[in-house]
């Protein structure tokens, strides 16, 4: 076991995990942290006593003695940063969607493989544990062979209003659907092989922000499973919690439920207000960062520091972008899209 010295690129809202992931690590040494937004990048490395500050991204990838690094950028600015990242030999978790086209996730792919270099995307449902219990009982047969899949992951419009600058530039499909895509393919452990997706835009496209409020999709398994997705960025922010997460999975003989909306495990109520605290993505506890959103990063130090292979590589991160670009194209043209099965490396 070697310990890591890491950087983060993208220290925005989610990045902060990875730096607080890398700090608390016996495994890791955050040794850098960089943001086009210097104000930030500055704030943040001051706060968690990085000691190298970096604007520039190639600068980071620069320094010889960076091990890793995590790129937490907006998800249509992932591609560059990675392929530059393995071109510097540094091993990579980078935040879902892995890339927005498909000759982006060719490049990375290919990239990978030559390099030698760990490579991980951030589908940390899999670490989520009701997820990781139902893909238990599914290896195990306890409830039969998986026929049917509902999966609804919805945010408060908090999300593309307030928290994401960026949320015109992106899709709640490319936000949300990609986490609940590959959380589905893992369950199935089968590929979708076509989709007919509908969407709506009008909420969001009345404040200014050009991208649609919902997606309601179907999806079909190359082994005959269906799975419904709801995906939407529009709920009202009176709900108790910023996700709306429950799905349902439907076997020959039996049936799994879950719900990830995390408003229903701890409930507070003062004088003043009602609130629904984080216990279940990335709360404290006793002063370490935990949580599913946590533990994914953490695995992947644990991959980079005992030489071990991360469970979500680059086939898994392009084969869900692969089956949103079909539900962008199903949703634009009204009709069903086969999924473009990747070409073997
Ligand atoms: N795993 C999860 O559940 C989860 C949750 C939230 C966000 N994310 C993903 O993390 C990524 C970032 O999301 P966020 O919510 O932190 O967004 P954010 O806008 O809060 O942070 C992004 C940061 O990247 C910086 N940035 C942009 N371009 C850059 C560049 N070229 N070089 C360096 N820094 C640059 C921005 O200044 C900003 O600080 C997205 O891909 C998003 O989908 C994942």
């Amino acid at each position: 076991m070697n310990v890591q010295k890491v950087g983060v690129i993208g220290v925005g809202g989610w990045g902060e995990n990875h730096i607080k992931t890398y700090v608390d690590s016996p495994l890791t040494e955050l040794v850098a942290v960089c943001d086009v937004n210097s104000e930030r990048a500055d704030r943040i490395a001051a706060e968690y006593r990085v000691p190298n500050v970096f604007p520039d991204y190639r600068d980071l990838l620069a320094m010889p003695d960076v091990d890793a690094v995590s790129i937490v950028t907006p998800d249509f600015m992932h591609a560059e940063i990675t392929l530059a990242a393995l071109a510097a030999g540094k091993h990579v978790l980078l935040e879902k969607p892995m890339a927005t086209s498909i000759e982006e996730c060719v490049s990375i792919r290919e990239a990978v493989a030559a390099s030698g270099c760990m490579f991980m995307v951030d589908f940390h449902n899999r670490w989520n544990p009701p997820f990781a219990k139902a893909k238990k009982a599914i290896e195990d047969g306890e409830i039969g062979r998986l026929l049917y899949a509902y999966y609804r992951l919805q945010d408060t419009i908090f999300v593309p209003t307030k928290m994401l600058s960026w949320a015109g530039q992106s899709t709640v499909n490319w936000f949300l659907a990609s986490h609940c895509l590959d959380t589905l393919m893992w369950l199935f452990d089968d590929v979708i092989e076509t989709v007919y997706t509908v969407s709506r835009s009008e909420v969001l496209k009345s404040k200014g922000i050009d991208t649609p409020d919902f997606y309601a999709s179907v999806v079909q398994f190359r082994n005959g499973g269906v799975a419904t997705l709801e995906n939407g960025w529009v709920l009202p922010n009176t709900a108790p919690n910023i996700i709306d997460f429950k799905t349902e999975m439907i076997g020959t003989d039996g049936v799994l439920y879950t719900d990830g909306s995390h408003h229903r495990i701890l409930q507070k109520y003062t004088q003043d207000n009602a609130s629904y605290p984080d216990v279940l993505v990335s709360p404290t506890v006793h002063g370490k960062p935990t949580g599913f959103g946590i533990e994914s990063i953490r695995a992947f130090a644990e991959c980079i520091a005992c030489d071990r292979q991360p469970m979500v590589g680059a086939e898994e991160g392009e084969r869900v972008t692969r089956v949103i670009l079909a539900m962008e194209e199903s949703a634009r043209t009204g009709a069903e899209v086969e999924v473009l099965i990747p070409r073997p490396s």
